[in-house]
């Protein structure tokens, strides 16, 4: 189905430029931001500059890089910004503007996670983005798919974004997954066909530091998460049908080796539950993105599968005797949950929080046989 359609009230509208009709909520105003899938922004107090677009429907493309803010009133209930472009485009014929609904979730004090809340265009690279004749659009419930009989057009779970203050971003760490925390040995296939990295040798490991990936590259030097430094950041994870997405930063290459075609800021693994597969993709996580598959951006397969063998696992906490742990993260926030088998009773606490030194709170409970 052609999303073009999606909406259309007012089919003879000049052409016009139209200004931002509010202001940015004050914590984005007048700041710069790493996007996971374009690079710096910046807001100023009404506009976002270097979020770009490509309308791949018309020759030549053209290129957007400006949006105003269009509306606010769905920010302090929903945490979401709708935006809409500079100007109008062409895409098939009809004059046009775009339109985004971003959905943001604090995650650090200098981290968001988002989702746009719109469908996908092919006319626009497959850019989730809406359309419309007007400018004036409000009805939220079809640009941002409210609606539920446009449940299906919504953004996967796994389908997130990442911002993160480009004044602090070493701030932005979080611990890497709880499950996904250990030494693992690793091959890599390449979607372009090329295979490299020995399973039986290859390595990287998350034990130094729980925020870290660190491969051996000595071993071998295919740039796995599209950095050259051997040392790339955990900045955001969410958990979809089981398997966990994680975004990672390249923190450590200089601003003038992220060329976006081999060396890239942002990248995504996708880890299988069982911790036997991976995909990685450069930018954020992909639409449709499986751990066991290459993540396809609308017209090719791009990225990398690595087989994986965990060796040792990393600082889990004690199973107590008669009892079970679990491990949730939040992304910012890693706890473990306690529970006793039948018949045994807790003592100590229930739940414990992972500190940024990398330990627990509390002390390890007991569970203990209750005695009839
Ligand atoms: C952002 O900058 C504009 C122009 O300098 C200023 O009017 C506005 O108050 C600033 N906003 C914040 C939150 O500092
Ligand atoms: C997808 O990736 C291919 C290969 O890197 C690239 O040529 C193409 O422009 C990309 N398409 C989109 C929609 O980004
Ligand atoms: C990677 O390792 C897996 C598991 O041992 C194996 O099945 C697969 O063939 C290997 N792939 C490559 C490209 O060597
Ligand atoms: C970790 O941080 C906590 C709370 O700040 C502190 O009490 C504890 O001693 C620290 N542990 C280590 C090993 O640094």
């Amino acid at each position: 189905m052609d999303i073009i359609n999606f909406v259309f009230l007012n089919l003879m509208i000049i052409p016009h430029y139209v200004k931002g009709v509010c202001d940015w909520p004050t914590e984005f105003q007048n700041t710069t931001w790493k996007d996971s899938s374009k690079g710096d922004i910046e807001f100023t107090t009404n506009t976002l500059t270097g979020w770009s677009i490509t309308i791949s429907a018309v020759l030549p493309h053209q290129h957007f890089d400006t949006w105003f803010c269009h509306s606010t009133d769905l920010y302090t209930e929903q945490n979401i910004l709708v935006l809409i472009t500079q100007s109008t485009f062409q895409p098939y014929g009809n004059t046009v503007y775009g339109y985004i609904c971003v959905e943001l979730l604090e995650i650090t004090q200098s981290s968001y996670r988002y989702y746009l809340r719109n469908p996908i265009s092919a006319g626009v690279n497959y850019e989730r983005i809406q359309m419309s004749t007007s400018n004036t659009e409000n009805n939220w419930d079809t640009l941002c798919l409210f609606d539920e009989s446009y449940a299906s057009f919504r953004p996967e779970t796994s389908e997130y974004r990442v911002l993160i203050d480009k004044n602090q971003v070493s701030n932005a760490k979080i611990d890497c997954p709880y499950v996904f925390l250990g030494t693992y040995r690793y091959n890599h296939s390449a979607s372009n066909g090329i295979d490299s990295c020995d399973i039986s040798t290859s390595t990287f490991t998350m034990c130094n530091d729980v925020t870290d990936i660190t491969f051996d590259y000595n071993v071998c030097p295919t740039q796995v998460a599209y950095s050259k430094s051997d040392t790339v950041w955990c900045v955001d994870t969410v958990m979809n049908n089981g398997n966990n997405y994680v975004t990672l930063y390249n923190g450590n290459d200089e601003e003038t080796d992220i060329d976006d075609s081999s060396i890239y800021r942002f990248s995504c693994i996708s880890v299988s539950s069982d911790l036997t597969v991976s995909s990685v993709s450069p930018g954020s996580c992909k639409n449709g993105q499986t751990p066991d598959k290459y993540s396809n951006n609308g017209t090719s397969d791009i990225g990398a599968i690595l087989s994986l063998v965990q060796t040792v696992t990393c600082p889990h906490v004690d199973v107590p005797n008669g009892g079970t742990v679990t491990y949730s993260t939040n992304g910012a926030v890693t706890i473990v949950t306690y529970s006793c088998n039948e018949d045994y009773s807790l003592a100590g606490p229930e739940v414990r929080t992972c500190r940024s030194n990398n330990t627990w709170t509390d002390e390890d409970p007991t569970c203990s046989m209750i005695l009839l």
